[in-house]
């Protein structure tokens, strides 16, 4: 069965743009309750530690960079099928394949700086949350 929780981050460019309010606005609209929420920035350390898995990537370096830049919100969210129901609501990691009407298509500035983040399985949800809420 899918979990009913998963984390989001809104990202240094939404907060920057003065979208932080909206954005929350737009999650609970789609049903999801807030578990936990935290505005804060990230160290250099800390978002090396969270994108570890992406240690690899070419674009490693401009995402720690990018995510140290500016305060975000963490946050955890709870819904049923919470997971796969956020990627839906935020789309596409480009923008400009993001569908009509989701948080990315509307927020993000580009396929680098797209506003939010969504957990991508129940195991890094709990993962991803427990980093900044253990
Ligand atoms: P996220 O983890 O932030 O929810 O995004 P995602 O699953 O849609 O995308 P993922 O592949 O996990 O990539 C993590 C973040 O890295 C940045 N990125 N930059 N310059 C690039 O080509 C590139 N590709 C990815 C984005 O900030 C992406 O959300
Ligand atoms: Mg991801």
């Amino acid at each position: 069965m899918a979990g009913t929780k998963t984390f989001t981050m809104i990202k240094p460019d939404a907060t920057a743009a003065g979208n932080t309010g909206k954005i929350i606005d737009r999650i609970i609209q789609a049903g999801f309750s807030i578990v936990e929420m935290k505005w804060t920035t990230l160290s250099n350390d800390q978002a090396k530690k969270f994108y570890e898995v992406h240690a690899e990537r070419p674009f490693y370096g401009e995402l720690v960079e990018y995510m140290t830049s500016g305060p975000i919100v963490a946050a955890v969210l709870e819904k049923d099928n919470a997971v796969e129901d956020y990627r839906t609501l935020i789309g596409a990691t480009n923008p400009k394949e993001a569908a009509p009407g989701t948080i990315r298509a509307e927020f993000a500035e580009s396929i680098a700086a797209n506003a939010v983040h969504g957990s991508d399985s129940d195991e890094n949800a709990k993962i991803e949350g427990d980093f900044f809420f253990a």
